[in-house]
């Protein structure tokens, strides 16, 4: 009987992990330079977190979390996203009493979400994602979008679009929902059983809704932005200002509105433009949050984040062929032939590692062609070769595979040799 990996989840084996290395190596150093450090919470959590964080009207909610109970009867979730466990860490650890605010976090883990598998939707990915929490300053919520657009850029990509929305505060998204069910509240019974159930619970919903999407009564729904106050419509003024100064360009989409129920004012998302990408553009998405904080317990501060997957991220390279500087090659191979020259070799192998040296070597008894044989197939730079005369002389020989050029080397001093070629010190 075989047993496969559940449906949605994906083996990432060496030739593609490099990749994830690379990027996720890539995004750690844009952190640093934004001053952003890096959280790591559990994978589970409770699952009231999710249904208050993330809103129980939510898809994710609602349809997609993997739930279950524990042997001590706790319903535990696999978390979805990132956001509500890093808002109970913050609360939980009482950082927002520390000086130094706001607090700049950055996050890189598994999320799981019981969705039907597709190109770039998976139940389990890695996400990206940042948060940073106690800054109602509207440069705070450009610093968050300039990072999510460079993290795409410093790798190359370049057809990429910024969509960006204000969902106002309360107030705002009060007077637009009353706008919204007087809108819709005609075309109730046309609309899908799921759009029914939002017009109650969260209208704004609706909006995003695939199924009704060509529906006539969409395109002339109230828009979010004609009905923000004074100060919302000052707060988005002033985002956009600051991307302006720093020349980040935006398409405003007054229809953008997040699948997460935690945002106001702020909302975007970067979608990718790259012919073949596949049906889903969305690459991240994000916005700033207000009502997360005390949801949880905390006292009233806001946050902004956004978070993308490193899956969609790697299909953007690979739509845009963009290749990552990646080298799969091998230091060095060591070919050892005779019994003692096999002991010393092995010997040697492991001096040359603890000294900072890549090497690899045969375990399968291959005789001197085949074991040069592995090593060019490993794109080793040097092979080192020792034979029994090798070892008699306390020399050993190393050949530079890239010109054929062979030298003979004192056993004494190979370790001091090779780390001199490779790393340019003895
Ligand atoms: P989200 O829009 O649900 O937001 O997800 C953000 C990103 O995660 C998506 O744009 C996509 O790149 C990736 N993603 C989501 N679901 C899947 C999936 N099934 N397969 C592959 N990739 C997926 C959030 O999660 C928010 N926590 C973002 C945020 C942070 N907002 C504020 N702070």
């Amino acid at each position: 009987m075989n047993i496969n990996a559940p449906r949605g989840t994906q083996d990432i084996l060496p030739g593609t992990s490099e990749k994830w290395q690379y990027v996720e190596g890539q995004l750690a150093d844009l952190c640093r330079r934004y001053n952003y450090k890096e959280i790591r919470t559990p994978i589970f959590e409770h699952t009231e977190l999710f249904q208050r964080g993330v809103g129980d009207s939510t898809d994710i909610v609602q349809k997609e979390m993997y739930t279950f109970e524990d042997r001590g009867e706790r319903s535990i979730t696999l978390r979805p996203e990132g956001t509500a466990s890093v808002v109970r860490s913050y609360v939980q650890n009482k950082v927002y009493g520390l000086p130094n605010q706001p607090t700049k976090y950055f996050y890189m883990g598994p999320m799981f979400r019981y969705e039907r598998p597709q190109q770039g939707r998976q139940r389990q990915f890695v996400q990206f994602g940042i948060e940073a929490l106690g800054s109602d300053d509207p440069a705070i919520d450009a610093e968050v979008l300039a990072l999510a657009l460079n993290s795409y850029q410093e790798l190359g990509l370049t057809s990429l679009k910024l969509v960006l929305n204000s969902l106002g505060d309360l107030e705002s998204r009060e007077a637009h929902r009353e706008a919204l069910v007087k809108h819709f509240g005609p075309h109730r019974e046309e609309l899908c059983a799921d759009c029914q159930v939002r017009l109650d619970q969260n209208p704004l919903r609706v909006l995003d809704c695939k199924k009704d999407r060509d529906h006539p009564a969409m395109s002339t729904a109230p828009s979010i932005l004609e009905y923000l106050n004074e100060y919302s419509e000052n707060y988005f003024r002033e985002v956009k200002k600051y991307l302006d100064e720093m020349g980040i360009a935006y398409e405003v989409d007054p229809n953008l509105v997040r699948g997460l129920d935690y945002y106001n004012h702020t909302a975007f998302e970067i979608m990718s433009e790259a012919e073949g990408f596949g049906a889903i553009t969305t690459l991240s998405g994000g916005g700033r949050y207000t009502g997360l904080v005390q949801e949880v317990g905390g006292p009233e501060t806001s946050g902004i984040g956004f978070a993308m997957s490193i899956e969609r991220l790697l299909m953007a390279l690979e739509a845009e062929g963009i290749e990552l500087p990646i080298d799969e090659g091998l230091d060095t191979y060591m070919v050892a032939l005779g019994e003692d020259a096999e002991k010393a070799a092995v010997r040697l192998t492991y001096e040359l590692r603890k000294a900072g040296i890549q090497v690899d070597k045969d375990y399968l008894g291959k005789k001197m062609k085949a074991q040069f044989k592995a090593a060019d197939r490993l794109h080793a730079k040097f092979v080192l070769v020792l034979g029994d005369q090798e070892l008699e002389n306390n020399v050993i020989n190393v050949k530079t595979m890239d010109t054929g050029e062979q030298k003979e080397v004192s056993l004494d001093e190979i370790v001091d040799y090779m780390k001199k070629q490779l790393i340019g010190v003895e």
